[in-house]
């Protein structure tokens, strides 16, 4: 509860509202039940407040943050409710590394894919040897991601890991889940976000897009692993919704739990071609300028990655990052499993 009355603190001390005027509350978190033998978060949370708003937990594994998001949008649109309260946590370190694999892995199928005896790191240890295979990305290649969130992490304050490490040390890390490397793995993690959303007050940011997709969660049941078609669908639903196109973001904050994600999500998006989301890391990592920022808060890999928390915390990344930046658009891209749910979330900022 502390990493939760933190968020909601920072989330009301910085904005233009009072505690009171909160009309709902939407709790993310995915692993209460095995970290802290707890559920029934709603009303723990509303009971922070002196009021005791309506409030309801939502779930939906890594992706979590970004569909408690889109329920508090429905609740905005709907009339429902004017000034929703959004707060994610996850305290992780709590319990064992094998009690949080096996918690996490309740996100996966629990007929297809848990019997195999795989774990997240497993599962995407399988896409990334496929994609190299179909791609001819080498091992060499993919340190580089970790090696640029690492770096961007270096400045902020709310990181987990803020060393810089270089692409050898990526490549000579323990190895997790071949061809996946300790250095390739988002930490397991404490932490916790949140926000407020209103139609009751002007803004500095509007949030322009809210949009979810989903697909098979077993790995199994898909024609690739290699693409995840939720990012597609929610991407090109996000952009309609705002009536943008990708040309105009200037901030992407993207769902990195391990390396060779990153490059996949930034293909699914349509940033870059199949097989080529490398060369936009490739580029950061020569310091070039590219034409928008990737991960600039460093991502899962360096920020730390409390799984229901994380969707949240890219929405407050991007509002920082275009306040800096002076730029419009931001896009934050959460998922949950291997993208069997995904969120995305178009952010404007609206005044100079
Ligand atoms: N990146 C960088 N350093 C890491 C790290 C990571 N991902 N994970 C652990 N470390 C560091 C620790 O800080 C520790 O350093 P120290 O010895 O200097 O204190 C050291 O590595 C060993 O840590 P430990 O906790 O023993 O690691 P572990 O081997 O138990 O766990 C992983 C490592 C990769 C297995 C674990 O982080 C993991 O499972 N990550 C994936 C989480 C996940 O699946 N999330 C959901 C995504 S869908």
């Amino acid at each position: 509860m502390d990493l939760i009355e933190e968020a909601v603190t920072a989330a009301i001390d910085s904005s233009r509202i009072t505690a009171l005027e909160i009309d709902a509350i939407i709790v993310s978190n995915m692993l209460g039940e095995v970290t802290s033998s707890q559920a029934h978060l709603g009303s723990l949370v509303s009971a922070l407040l002196p009021h005791r708003p309506p409030a309801i937990r939502v779930e939906s594994a890594c992706g979590s943050g970004a569909y408690a998001l889109h329920t508090a949008c429905a609740f905005l649109e709907s009339g429902r409710a004017k000034t929703v309260l959004v707060v994610g946590a996850e305290k992780m370190t709590d319990v064992s590394v094998d009690a949080i694999a096996a918690g996490l892995m309740v996100a996966a199928d629990s007929e297809e894919d848990r019997p195999s005896g795989l774990t997240f790191p497993g599962i995407f240890g399988l896409i990334a040897a496929r994609y190299m295979h179909e791609h001819g990305l080498t091992r060499e290649e993919l340190s580089l991601v970790s090696a640029v969130h690492h770096r961007n992490a270096k400045g902020n304050l709310f990181a987990q890991f803020r060393n810089v490490i270089t692409p050898e040390a990526v490549s000579k890390s323990p190895l997790v889940a071949d061809p996946l490397r300790l250095l390739d793995c988002s930490p397991i993690s404490d932490g916790g976000a949140a926000c407020i959303l209103s139609t009751n007050h002007e803004s500095e940011f509007r949030l322009a897009a809210s949009s979810i997709a989903s697909d098979a969660v077993s790995i199994t049941k898909r024609p690739s692993i290699t693409s995840f078609p939720a990012s597609r669908d929610a991407c090109g639903r996000a952009l309609k919704e705002a009536d943008i196109t990708l040309d105009d973001l200037s901030c992407l904050e993207t769902h990195d739990c391990f390396s060779i994600a990153a490059l996949i999500n930034l293909e699914d998006l349509g940033f870059a071609n199949p097989g080529e989301g490398i060369s936009l890391y490739k580029d950061l990592y020569e310091g070039k300028k590219t034409r928008f920022a990737i991960n600039a808060s460093g991502g899962l890999k360096g920020c730390g990655h409390p799984v229901a928390a994380t969707g949240i915390k890219q929405l407050n990344d991007l509002a920082k990052q275009l306040t800096e930046r002076e730029e419009r658009w931001g896009m934050a891209h959460n998922f949950g499993g291997a993208c069997a749910s995904c969120g995305i979330h178009i952010l404007e900022r609206m005044h100079d």
